[in-house]
């Protein structure tokens, strides 16, 4: 769907923001870039629709080179969601959102029709919302419009740049399950960057996790988890902010006594999460012990689940 051939970027100042990355996002796809402030995550994206001219390699959308496409084309034909949220203050909700079919010359009542469906897709009543303006709306229902604007034309892509991190943590894990939830049903290819592992976790098919320009490591969630290809992997994976201080085996195990625990290495409950984590890239389960007793197992998947649960912050994680 999307390959990157030997891509750079060098801004003019001489930054070398991207460094000859190579990789394929399939169709479909939930892909993650990850990495710390100042990696290229965002020089990435903006690479794709060719908001950033490349200074070396290629990149192919459908195996055709982007070069190659109409400017409009391209940029019509993937949606494209800010960090910040960019709705027009001066144009209504319905409006906003009408922005891109407007482009193409949709009929007046397939775009109502379209602004209906997606209102309604993410929870925000048509004819309460249509004819608002953004500054009448919540930060979180600004940025589910923000998120919708780029279906709006039904683009096979679509780009997000850390759309929900201005948000409060309830707001964003309620998007971040919207955008699971579309995902699914609407089966779209999506990037996605993000600064958080914890989101990383929770969204992603596959993680790109970047580092001064270059790609450290592409994988799924689990092999991240289980195959760390390096320290700064590992570290990246948990030192993650959702590391939680008061974390316990406990939260996150299936609670067994039987002994064919027997043979899988053990940690008492108060292991902390880098040791998990360590010990869980070895082995495929893990004996949790109090007072010499088994108590119970975690396995990868249940780390996988536990680390994209969302944590409110502040408080625990019982359900
Ligand atoms: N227009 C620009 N001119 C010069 N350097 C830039 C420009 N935009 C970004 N950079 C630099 O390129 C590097 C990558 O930036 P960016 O892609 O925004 O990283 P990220 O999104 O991962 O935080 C950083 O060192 C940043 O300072
Ligand atoms: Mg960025």
């Amino acid at each position: 769907m999307i390959t990157f051939e030997n891509v750079s970027k060098v801004y003019e100042d001489g930054t070398r923001a991207v460094d000859s990355i190579n990789f394929t996002i399939n169709k479909g796809e939930f892909f993650v870039l990850i990495g710390p402030s100042g990696c290229g995550k965002t020089t990435t994206l903006k690479m794709m629709n060719r908001l950033i001219p490349l200074s070396d390699g290629t990149i192919f959308v459908n195996g055709r080179k982007i070069s190659d496409f109409n400017i409009h084309e391209l940029r019509w034909d993937i949606g494209y969601v800010l960090q910040q949220i960019a709705l027009f203050p001066h144009m209504t909700i319905e409006e906003n959102i009408a922005i891109v079919p407007e482009l193409k010359k949709w009929k007046k009542d397939n775009i109502y029709r379209r602004v209906t469906e997606l209102l309604e897709m993410v929870g925000l009543d048509p004819d309460t919302y249509r004819n608002r303006k953004p500054s009448e709306l919540s930060g979180g229902e600004q940025q589910r419009v923000g998120v919708i604007r780029a279906l709006a034309a039904d683009p096979e892509i679509i780009l997000m740049d850390e759309p929900f991190s201005a948000l409060d943590p309830l707001s964003r894990e309620k998007l971040q399950d919207d955008i699971i939830h579309l995902q699914k049903s609407i089966k779209k290819t999506i990037i996605f960057v993000t600064h958080d592992m914890k989101e990383a976790m929770k969204l992603a098919d596959r993680i790109c996790l970047m580092n001064d320009g270059k790609i450290v490591q592409l994988a799924t969630p689990e092999e991240l988890i289980s195959h760390p290809s390096n320290d700064f992997v590992r570290d990246f994976v948990s030192g993650a902010s959702w590391m939680n201080s008061d974390f316990s085996l406990e939260d996150l195990m299936e609670p067994a006594h039987h002994n064919n625990l027997s043979s899988s290495p053990s940690l008492t409950a108060h292991a902390s999460l880098e040791e998990v984590l360590t010990l869980l890239s070895e082995h495929e389960q893990i004996r949790v012990e109090k007072n010499g007793q088994a108590i119970g197992y975690i396995n990868r998947q249940m780390l996988i689940h536990y680390l994209s649960e969302s944590v409110p912050v502040g408080g625990n994680n019982h359900v």
